[in-house]
């Protein structure tokens, strides 16, 4: 066993259901435990450890923190961030579909992967929910760079075949097969989960999202990862491709909503498609740095919630311009702000893990530092930067110290970080 010694802070439960004061747990000179299984066999305030274990003392500028959760990115789209002008369907031909033709090259898959791990481990994100492109090839090559690096992810071959350049488009039944294949290959393999990936309405067929919703019934355990009402254009196209129905009713005609179900964004939808989404137990993935740098839209927090819709938050690597969590809580402050909604540290800080966890149905193996959980942890550096150090010693509140984080935190902010016990990265 190994207890690492430090300050311990974790989310525990859902500060948006009303207790805010009670949803955490933190330890001013805390330990966190783990077993030699990888999971936390305790926590709680230093001289409670358990007896026995090799001891680690992070010291006391260090806070321990659950890992990031990142509930919706592309890993193509890395080496596009910053790609500007045009909203989201200008954005998609003109600089997307080019870049992501290129992973049919299996080296430029395997930079890329190795590239992405690195940054998302150097931010502290330890899980994420991943697009891929329609490659069978680059799909396995990010599963075996996460398998490699010992990371937690839940990846899928996207599938698309109408209203994309021809290079991008597959037949249904190719993209059916191909996707089959991976996650028979990779689903429940370690840490690695598959997820039934059609890009989004505008591009499938009703045939292509039949298919997918079979295999969604073929193998109920998998997950499904799509976009939903990211922008009014697209909105208005999907109501011309699928003139019969809502852009909701579109996936839910075809067995595609339920709670494993995670749709990025959500900023358009109507009353009455946040409804069905609660009802069917489906999930969003809210990305505010992809919604502003997009020009998509602000997404209405309360009113998802309030429907009673889980919300993760993602980072939407290329369209979001940072892989930082750190970042992805500081926009959805600001989001928020602009409509008149003041989020605490606490709320942020759920949503980026915790709150990410169940967004992906992974809250009983991970997204906070409790007992029997996987122990997939940050080390955080209170003193990370000049700045952060000044901003770190005038806190006033535990609250206070992590809005310290949450505005001015980033990847020099992580230590290091540890999934299922195991060390997967270290700032020296
Ligand atoms: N909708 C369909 N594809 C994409 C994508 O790659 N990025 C974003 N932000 N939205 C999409
Ligand atoms: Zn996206």
């Amino acid at each position: 066993m190994k207890i690492y010694r430090a300050r311990v802070f974790t989310p525990i439960s859902d500060p948006f259901a009303g207790n805010a004061a009670g949803s955490y747990r933190s330890h001013d000179d805390g330990f966190v435990a783990v077993g030699d299984d990888g999971r936390i066999a305790a926590t709680g305030a230093w001289g409670d450890q358990p007896a026995g274990g090799e001891i680690i003392d992070l010291g006391h500028d260090v806070l321990l923190s659950p890992g990031f959760i990142d509930t919706h990115l592309h890993a193509p789209q890395l080496e596009m961030i910053g790609s500007y002008g045009g909203h989201l369907l200008e954005w998609l031909n003109r600089y997307t579909f080019p870049t992501e033709a290129k992973f049919s090259d299996a080296e430029h898959a395997a930079r890329v992967a190795r590239a992405l791990y690195d940054e998302l481990l150097r931010n502290g994100t330890l899980c994420a929910l991943i697009f891929s492109t329609i490659h069978p090839r680059a799909t396995e090559i990010f599963f075996e760079e996460a398998e490699r690096r010992g990371f937690r992810g839940i990846i899928g071959k996207t599938m698309m075949d109408r209203n994309a350049p021809e290079f991008l488009l597959e037949t249904p039944r190719d993209s059916y097969d191909q996707s089959r294949a991976l996650l028979k290959a990779w689903h429940g393999r370690g840490l690695l989960r598959y997820a039934v990936t059609p890009r989004f309405a505008p591009t499938s067929t009703p045939e292509l999202l039949e298919l997918a919703g079979d295999l969604k019934r073929e193998f109920p355990d998998v997950w499904v990862h799509s976009h939903i009402s990211e922008n009014p254009h697209e909105v208005a196209w999907v109501h011309e491709l699928f003139p019969e129905a809502e852009y909701a009713d579109v996936y839910d005609q075809y067995g595609l909503l339920g709670p494993k179900t995670v749709l990025a964004h959500g900023v358009h939808l109507t009353a009455e498609e946040i409804d069905l989404l609660s009802r069917r137990g489906a999930r969003i993935a809210h990305c505010p740095n992809s919604n502003l740098f997009l020009g998509s839209g602000l997404f209405r927090l309360q009113a998802m919630l309030g429907a009673g819709v889980i919300v993760g938050l993602g980072s939407d690597i290329g369209a979001g311009t940072t892989p930082s969590m750190f970042n992805a809580m500081s926009d959805a402050y600001k989001v928020q702000q602009v409509q008149g909604i003041a989020l605490s540290p606490f709320h942020l800080w759920y949503l980026a893990t915790l709150g990410g966890a169940r967004a992906l149905s992974l809250e009983s193996e991970t997204g906070s530092l409790e007992k029997g959980k996987s122990a997939d942890m940050i080390a955080l550096d209170l003193r990370a930067t000049p700045l952060v150090a000044m901003r770190s010693a005038r806190a006033s509140s535990l609250e206070d110290l992590l809005a310290g984080l949450i505005f001015m935190g980033d990847d020099r902010a992580v230590k290091q970080a540890w999934i299922a016990g195991r060390s997967v990265w270290s700032a020296h």
